[in-house]
């Protein structure tokens, strides 16, 4: 069972994917989790490049190719092998994220981003993805108390504007209209435990 987990920035994703994990092995399951852009040493690489503050003159077409390349390595490195030998397979992001922020958030071509989407997973495609749905203004805001209060990072991508958050925003919803079955939308600005127990609910519905 391969499941992804995505939302704008600042949807708290990560909090809820520790907590699940932490829920799914208490109950006896083999769980690999992992993030992307990142997830292997040469993937964790490609991230710093990818969240230099330094790099803002990254053309478009690099950062995809660098998420692309990121997330070649961990499907071979760690989701094919893993998948094959049963394990619950969770991932903090995934291909829908560059259709949601280089696609509809850089108004790139979908269909050149779906071939070269194909071209780094082989295909492999989530059985089951969780959006946590936050409004862009309501997630920056978030990302930024973290970053001011907590000193959590403040990426690059973070640093782009509430339009282009907007838009991926957008094109998740059109993502989740094109193929409602795989997806599962959790409303994410409510209270911490009641997001949880929905998302313990949906996958423990799909797990039996
Ligand atoms: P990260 O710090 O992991 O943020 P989050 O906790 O919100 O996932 O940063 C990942 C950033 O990279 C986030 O802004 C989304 C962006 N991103 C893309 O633009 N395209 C992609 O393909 C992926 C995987 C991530």
């Amino acid at each position: 069972m391969f499941i992804t987990f995505e939302g704008p920035d600042g949807s708290g994703k990560t909090t809820q994917i520790m907590l699940l994990v932490e829920h799914l092995q208490r109950a006896g399951h083999t769980i690999y989790h992992t993030r992307e852009p990142g997830g292997t040493p040469i993937g964790d690489q490609i991230r710093d490049v990818l969240h230099d503050l330094k790099n803002e003159a990254m053309h478009p077409h690099t950062e995809i190719l660098l998420y692309a390349a990121s997330r070649a390595q961990l499907v071979a490195q760690e989701l094919r092998p893993r998948l094959q030998a049963g394990e619950i397979v969770i991932c903090d992001r995934y291909a829908d994220s560059t259709l949601a922020y280089q696609g509809y958030g850089h108004g790139l071509d979908l269909e050149t981003l779906r071939t070269i989407l194909t071209f780094a997973t082989g295909g492999l495609t989530p059985d089951l993805t969780l959006y946590l749905d936050i409004t862009a203004e309501e997630g920056l805001q978030r990302r930024q108390r973290a970053a001011a209060q907590d000193g959590e990072e403040w990426n690059r991508m973070d640093a782009l504007s509430l339009a282009f958050h907007q838009r991926v925003r957008e094109g998740y919803l059109a993502l989740i209209a094109n193929d409602p079955a795989r997806w599962v939308t959790i409303p994410a600005s409510g209270d911490r435990t009641a997001i949880q127990a929905q998302i313990q609910d949906t996958v423990l519905a799909r797990l039996l």
